[in-house]
């Protein structure tokens, strides 16, 4: 029996770990880091960062290079499947590297919830090995968000919607919804809808240390946030954005 614990550890913020993240890496005895490639390193080294503050004992860490997804492959949903079945083939590769293992982590960024594979790859390796899981929660980017711009997630009484940059661009703003959460927005959708009426929260490399944030009416500051996020892209080699809308 294998523990697999998928623990939250916030949006870049090392303070965003909880005790609880704390306690569940210390009773690892193998932690596993993906390896994206040369342009996010720096999220490989954030999560080594990460364990060499926390650790108090001496855990195993190993690294692995993340599959890459097939080009050849043209379905989004069938890319992502078989991708996923990739990515639970290398955790597999690195458990079974290891017999005496029995409780193994693995950082997620943010939430394991919110727009995060983790969970379904781990399904899937409970297929192949009798696996307890353990879901640490974390602090996820639209926390990080509202807490940089001091705002409510929700309208008073009201709901939201969480959803992503491609659905935005592709369907248009969601019938029934006044206020949204976009994410996973390479091309700052925003700019296809007609800005009238509308208000952005911005936030870039929310809770880390080179934060930005921008507010306002879409129709003054669309272009600043483009041209901002274009900016601190080229400077950084990424960028990772989530923003609020809302209408009316
Ligand atoms: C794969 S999802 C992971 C979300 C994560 N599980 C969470 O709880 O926030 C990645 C997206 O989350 C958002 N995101 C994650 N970290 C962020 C950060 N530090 N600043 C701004 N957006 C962030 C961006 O929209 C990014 O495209």
């Amino acid at each position: 029996m294998i523990t697999l614990q998928l623990i939250g550890i916030g949006t870049g913020n090392p303070d965003h770990l909880t005790l609880q993240a704390v306690k569940a890496l210390n009773a690892a005895d193998l932690i596993l880091i993906p390896h994206k490639g040369d342009e996010k390193a720096d999220l490989a080294q954030l999560r080594q960062d990460i364990c060499a503050d926390v650790l108090t004992r001496d855990v195993e860490i190993a690294e692995f290079t993340l599959p890459v997804r097939d080009p050849v492959i043209t379905d989004y949903i069938d890319r992502v499947n078989h991708w996923h079945d990739a990515i639970a083939d290398c955790w597999m590769t690195e458990i079974n590297a290891r017999p005496g293992v029995q409780n193994v982590a693995l950082l997620v960024w943010g939430d394991p919830s919110l727009y995060d594979s983790t969970l379904r790859i781990a399904e899937r390796v409970s297929k192949r090995v009798d696996l307890q899981l353990n879901v640490v929660p974390g602090i996820t980017s639209m926390q990080g968000l509202t807490a940089a711009h001091q705002i409510p997630l929700n309208a008073l009484g009201g709901a939201f919607q969480v959803t992503t940059g491609r659905q935005l661009r592709d369907h248009g703003w969601p019938a029934d919804a006044d206020r949204l959460v976009i994410m996973l927005d390479g091309h700052c959708a925003f700019q296809t809808l007609e800005p009238e009426g509308i208000h952005i929260w911005w936030g870039g490399f929310v809770g880390m240390p080179n934060e930005i944030t921008i507010s306002g009416p879409l129709t003054e500051v669309a272009q600043k946030i483009t041209e901002t996020r274009q900016r601190a892209k080229d400077d950084h080699g990424w960028i990772m954005d989530i923003y609020i809308l809302e209408r009316g």
